[in-house]
């Protein structure tokens, strides 16, 4: 993404020409970034000595041309392709689909029904769980298998937040706690299952300050790792989950993956197990924007309303983890603000507001909007409340060509 001639470019073209040919709400991908993200981080933890596995989160983003762009990055079954972190039987079938190999996919769900055992269970991808009670359920189900257990160190680093909604100081529904790890481990043996993987997820947005509160928090659970090795588990990869962010704001100094590789190495480098890392945020946030018409402007009470033709059925990340947005007016991308705005959308619900009280240039009815850095978690979690469409999306993978999936 960049601005030329005062005019936001997107995988080299000009938004807002996009946005007119293909109608609004438009999604728009330079795929490009996604597989420069994975080589990048791929890189850094081989260049800090550790054997990596790099899975992207699809949770962030699962559409087939990201998966296929991925795909292409490595031949099926090869350990330096990327692979996929899968959190339901619907994104492994989908995985499948694009060409995965069930190997390649690693099942990191939570309430994990009989259902979806029915789905997942006959095939050779690996499940780590997160609970007591879901080791029984897999061991019931697959005695003998090889499986992860998700531990929680009750320390973790959360942009914008007091503590890690996965595993902070505050119950969660995620990963074995410390002093569960014996009971964890006998019920494994009790069923015949082998502990190969430790993993856990403690991040979200983290950026280059958040570092050693990670470090910190990694601490927690190398002391777990080397007590299940201790306990006999036959350990051949440490899973240490995703939470990597990328920089919107003024300010934000970006991840620096070499350190963060180094502090990986440090805690786990000795163990001669893989490093497994499953980033959405990172590899998918910088390779999106999103796309809206504004359809009016309307000062109310002091506040001046931009209506959007978009809501939060199309773009919800911001609302579920408080993110801040960064907007630009596609066709004078360089206009400094002048006021300051409420972005609001198309869903009837009051609270259907995208960023509020946002310094921004003057703007009118008919002018094409980009929210960006949009990639992750926004398309994904679409939904068609108020039956609203969801919003089309145009994937650039090169120069040439592209792929579009129309609103519908
Ligand atoms: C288990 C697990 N792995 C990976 C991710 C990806 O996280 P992020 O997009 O912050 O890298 C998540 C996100 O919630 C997760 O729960």
């Amino acid at each position: 993404m960049r601005i030329e001639g005062g005019r936001l470019l997107v995988a080299g073209r000009d938004a807002e020409a996009l946005a007119r040919e293909h109608g609004t709400p438009l999604y728009v991908y330079d795929l490009r970034r996604i597989g420069a993200q994975a080589v990048a981080l791929r890189d850094a933890l081989a260049r800090a000595g550790l054997t990596p596995r790099v899975r992207l989160a699809m949770k962030a983003l699962r559409d087939e041309p990201a998966l296929r762009l991925l795909r292409s990055l490595g031949p099926p079954g090869d350990p330096a392709a990327v692979g996929l972190d899968a959190c339901s039987p619907g994104e492994v079938l989908h995985a499948l689909e694009c060409g995965f190999l069930p190997e390649e996919i690693s099942y990191t769900g939570t309430n994990v029904s009989e259902r979806d055992l029915d789905v997942i269970a006959p095939l050779p991808l690996h499940i780590n769980v997160d609970l007591l009670t879901q080791i029984d359920r897999v061991g019931r189900r697959c005695p003998g298998r090889a499986l992860g257990l998700r531990i929680n160190p009750r320390a973790g680093v959360m942009r914008g937040h007091a503590q890690s909604l996965y595993a902070g100081a505050r119950p969660t529904k995620f990963g074995i706690y410390e002093e569960d790890l014996e009971e964890a481990v006998a019920r494994a043996a009790g069923h015949g299952l082998s502990i190969d993987t430790a993993h856990f997820h403690l991040a979200n947005g983290m950026l280059d300050d958040e570092l050693p509160a990670f470090d910190e928090a990694l601490a927690v659970a190398q002391r777990m790792v080397r007590r299940l090795i201790a306990a006999g588990c036959p350990l051949k990869e440490v899973n240490v989950g995703g939470g990597l962010g990328t920089p919107l704001h003024d300010g934000e100094r970006r991840l620096d993956l070499n350190a963060y590789a180094g502090i990986l190495a440090r805690h786990f480098g000795d163990l001669g197990v893989a490093v497994g890392v499953e980033p959405g945020e990172l590899l998918t946030n910088e390779a999106g924007v999103l796309l809206a018409e504004v359809v009016t402007v309307e000062r109310r009470m002091g506040t001046t309303f931009v209506g959007l033709d978009c809501g939060w059925n199309v773009m919800n990340d911001h609302r579920l983890y408080g993110r801040d947005l960064e907007y630009v007016v596609c066709g004078r991308a360089d206009a400094p603000p002048t006021q300051r705005v409420t972005f609001a959308g198309h869903i009837n619900e009051g609270d259907d507001l995208f960023g509020e009280d946002v310094p921004f240039p003057q703007v009118a009815e008919g002018d094409v909007v980009a929210m960006v850095s949009a990639g992750g978690y926004s398309q994904s979690m679409w939904t068609d409340h108020c039956g609203r469409p969801r919003a089309g999306a145009l994937f650039f993978a090169d120069r040439a060509s592209s792929v579009g999936t129309p609103g519908r």
